[in-house]
């Protein structure tokens, strides 16, 4: 079967700049700044894109945009036509100086992303987190930079791939960044060099938050509607794939690993076990898939101190995204802007962040480059993605989890293989709806 090419251009030019401005920062305004910047940069970087939504074209914007190098996007890939196209359509409407894809250099489908690295020094993977690590791998196997987006796996397997990859990113001198923007933005890192010279003493519970609402969703009655045509069910799950643990991880991987890593940043490692709760009260229906709306976990850590945990999807409940610590001298909050020590080293942040937190990363990821300087995230990337892992194989399971039992499971979510027509590891029941993860019964490990 043949990638679909039946659907129009999903992102009009108004959603592309809200999308890049919220998931992508500050992007036209900064051109005219930008523009000098890059003249002063030496040899031009080509640049490919693959998986091409909004995150991906908000991260190729940070790149085209990266201070002191001279970026140029040269090729791009995506699963579907349609993605590929509007993104090109609005980055050239951006940069038109700085995007040359020709349709030569144009993939689609599930091998597209080999043919687009190949053209390319720097790329950028932002799919979906469940093909990252064959995207990493490959991208390291061809030898070039990479930034890819969090979570950077869905599974156990996955993250030792990308464990491994990065050793060899490591041997091969390659810069490797990861979309945890918080480790590049200012408050954090402030507060966190505090932390770390025992402003609070000794850190002994912590508390993290993603409570919000839900997010997108495709319906599979309008997506079939726009296509004039039956879905297969490989396409559905990757169109809706936020719903689909072994495409998205669960919201616990995809939206709580920040507030997980910013922990893990904190503690300076990784929790030994989880026990935790979890499931799907509110949001019902078919289109919801096979994710929880909640999961509230306790993360041990080595030192016995305690993390817990909460993600919620649920509408009208309080809402809050922030990581919370007491230590033996004090406290900590902090925030997407705010950030304040209370105790006997009383601190709070007042200065600015000088370029915009998902342009930092960017600015720091291409100053590597540049620099040839060490430069590689994915150890933690992959740290933090394993520990949002092992969260959810506590609520899902309804057990008490091992880290080294939860990173050495061999079980696997992903499909066996990838086209259009594929046998399915998820699939609906006769009324519609997907199995659900039964606490007590599901098997994680
Ligand atoms: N760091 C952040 O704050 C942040 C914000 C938003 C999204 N993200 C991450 O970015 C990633 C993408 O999210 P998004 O919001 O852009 O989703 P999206 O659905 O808008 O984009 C994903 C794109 O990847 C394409 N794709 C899917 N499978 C593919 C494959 N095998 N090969 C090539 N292309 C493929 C899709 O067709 C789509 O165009 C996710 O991992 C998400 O967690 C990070």
């Amino acid at each position: 079967m043949n990638t679909p090419h039946d659907f129009s251009n999903g992102m009009n030019r108004r959603h592309f700049l809200k999308a890049t401005s919220i998931a992508g920062g500050a992007l036209i305004g900064g051109l005219g700044i930008e523009r000098s910047a890059h003249a002063a940069g030496s040899d031009t970087l080509k640049l490919a894109l693959i998986g091409c939504g909004g995150r991906g074209s908000g991260a190729a914007n940070q790149a085209l945009n990266a201070a002191g190098v001279n970026v140029k996007l040269v090729a791009m890939a995506d699963a579907f036509p349609d993605r590929l196209e509007s993104s090109l359509e609005n980055l050239k409407t951006a940069f038109p100086d700085k995007v040359e894809v020709p349709k030569e250099h144009q993939f689609t489908g599930f091998d597209a992303y080999k043919k687009a690295i190949a053209l390319a020094d720097v790329v950028i993977l932002s799919t979906p987190p469940g093909f990252r690590p064959i995207h990493f791998e490959e991208a390291v196997k061809q030898g070039k930079h990479i930034f890819m987006e969090k979570p950077v796996a869905t599974d156990a397997p996955g993250v030792r791939r990308v464990l491994a990859a990065a050793e060899e990113a490591k041997k091969k001198n390659l810069k490797v960044g990861v979309g945890l923007q918080r480790r590049h933005q200012t408050g954090y890192i402030e507060t966190m060099e505090r932390l770390h010279e025992g402003a609070i003493g000794d850190i002994v519970s912590m508390r993290a938050y993603w409570n919000g609402n839900t997010p997108w969703v495709k319906q599979r009655a309008d997506l079939e509607k726009q296509a004039g045509r039956k879905l297969t069910e490989m396409e559905y799950q990757m169109r809706n794939w936020y719903y689909f643990a072994w495409i998205c991880g669960d919201h616990i991987c995809e939206q709580h690993i920040h507030n997980l890593d910013v922990i893990n940043w904190m503690k300076r490692g990784h929790p030994v076990r989880a026990r935790g709760n979890g499931g799907c009260e509110t949001r019902k229906g078919a289109d919801y898939g096979e994710i929880f709306d909640h999961h509230v976990v306790e993360f041990e850590y080595e030192d016995g101190s305690v993390c817990f945990s909460q993600c919620r999807h649920q509408l009208g409940c309080w809402n809050e995204v922030a990581e919370y610590a007491i230590g033996s001298k004090g406290r900590v909050h902090m925030d997407d802007g705010h950030w304040k020590i209370i105790g006997a080293n009383e601190w709070k942040f007042g200065g600015k962040q000088a370029r915009e937190r998902y342009q930092q990363e960017h600015d720091d990821l291409f100053a590597a480059i540049r620099d040839d300087k060490p430069y590689n995230e994915a150890e933690y990337g992959a740290t933090s993605t394993m520990t949002a892992i092992l969260g959810r194989m506590s609520t899902y399971s309804g057990t008490s989890i091992e880290w080294d039992d939860a990173i050495n499971s061999k079980i696997s979510l992903m499909p066996k293989e990838f086209s259009w027509d594929a046998d399915m590891p998820v699939k609906p029941m006769e009324n519609g709806l997907y199995h659900l993860p039964i606490p007590g019964k599901t098997v994680v490990v």
